[in-house]
């Protein structure tokens, strides 16, 4: 298979866990002799820097002629003052608008050895395995531009929402709950939020069409404790942009560490960006120890979801499992007794998986 893969690296330790995808990448389109070829653009910080904007359109050009689409993460205390529309998380923003990828996938399922990596009990969390569909391109991030008044001590963001927004969402997760246990989980502010009750008239209409499914509408107050009270509880979760973003990092604490989640931003039929859930970590940049599983995984559901390829992304994925099983593990994920990696001897740890796998064969 041939395939053209745009590399969005952006800043801090996007730039570092971009390569990790990469190497990985191109092990497996070595072994399994597909064709993989890369080019890397630039968006975020490192754009403002070199182009003055977050996202320039030879980048959203060339990300519209790819066939897939990878993102590190942007953002970091350099461009943290600038105006909005300087920000590095707008060229972000930006790409997922252009491309509009509506639906971002963020599965979560803690990896068995690393239970007792995570802060909660691991009688808790065993068997949690979850997906978060998150609204992508509409709400409180993209309402009429935010405004300032009265010598700026007066501040207005709004929450837009429309029905086919909506309607694209909930059908997107109630099949995605018809290929995984059958429950869905509307996450809103009913009680609050008319786009809420919106939401949840229309997932109440939707339900019909998915007789298969079963639903129930959760609080997000409510849903933020009970992600890490009862995970085990869900199954599907939808909920929109802004609920979405905070409940996920909160999720990420299930499986050890923020480095361990990949999403994949997608809609029906255009090309898709797969992006880790962690940002720039600006903390740690440049030291060589950024976890990059989650950046890998991510590759890996591009392989599955845009390209088709199962096995191949099974490979990957059993590639990390095989890494962690072996007590290998980054300084994020507090593991006792196992043995602590950085970035490289990570990526090369899956990378010699993928090529042992293969040539067993
Ligand atoms: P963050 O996700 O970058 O980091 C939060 C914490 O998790 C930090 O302590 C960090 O060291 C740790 N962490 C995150 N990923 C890790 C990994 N792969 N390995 C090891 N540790 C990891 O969130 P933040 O610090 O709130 O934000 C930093 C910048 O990133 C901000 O500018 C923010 O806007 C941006 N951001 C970007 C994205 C994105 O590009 N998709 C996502 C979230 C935040
Ligand atoms: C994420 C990030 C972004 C978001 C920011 C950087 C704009 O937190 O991808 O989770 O909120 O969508
Ligand atoms: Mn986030």
């Amino acid at each position: 298979m041939k395939k053209h893969i745009v590399l969005l690296p952006g800043d801090g330790i996007g730039k570092e866990v971009i390569e990790s995808a990469k190497d990985v990448l191109s092990a497996i389109a070595e072994e399994f002799n597909h064709l993989f070829s890369f080019e890397t653009h630039e968006i975020g910080g490192a754009a403002i820097d070199l182009y003055g904007t977050p996202l320039p359109e030879t980048t959203v050009n060339a990300c519209k002629q790819a066939d897939a689409v990878l993102l590190g993460a942007v953002g970091g205390p350099k461009w943290d003052l600038n105006p909005s529309h300087l920000r590095p998380e707008r060229g972000l923003l930006g790409i997922r608008k252009a491309l509009d990828l509506y639906a971002n996938l963020r599965p979560i399922k803690g990896f068995k050895n690393l239970l007792h990596a995570s802060p909660l009990k691991e009688e808790v969390i065993s068997g949690s395995d979850l997906l978060i569909v998150r609204e992508l391109t509409g709400g409180i991030y993209f309402g009429s531009p935010s405004e300032r008044r009265d010598n700026g001590q007066v501040v207005v963001d709004t929450l837009v929402y429309t029905r086919r927004e909506i309607e694209r969402i909930v059908d997107k997760a109630f099949k995605a709950a018809q290929g995984r246990r059958g429950r869905l989980t509307s996450v809103d502010k009913a009680n609050v939020l008319e786009s809420s009750k919106l939401w949840r008239e229309i997932v109440e209409e939707k339900k019909a069409q998915y007789p298969d499914v079963a639903v129930e509408y959760v609080l997000v107050d409510a849903a933020a404790m009970k992600l890490i009270t009862n995970p085990t509880h869900f199954d599907v979760i939808v909920t929109e942009n802004m609920f979405g973003d905070i409940l996920s990092d909160e999720a990420s604490v299930l499986t050890g560490s923020l480095g361990m989640l990949p999403s994949a931003s997608i809609n029906e039929s255009g090309v898709g960006l797969y992006e880790p859930v962690h940002g720039s970590a600006p903390d740690i940049a440049g030291k060589g120890v950024a976890n990059p599983v989650a950046m890998i995984l991510s590759a890996a559901l591009m392989l599955r979801y845009s390209f088709g390829l199962d096995d191949e992304a099974k490979m990957i994925e059993d590639g990390v499992q095989s890494a962690l099983d072996a007590g290998f593990h980054t300084a994020d994920l507090r593991v006792e007794n196992g043995r602590q990696v950085g970035t490289t001897e990570m990526t090369k740890l899956i990378v010699d998986f993928i090529k042992t796998q293969t040539a067993s064969k």
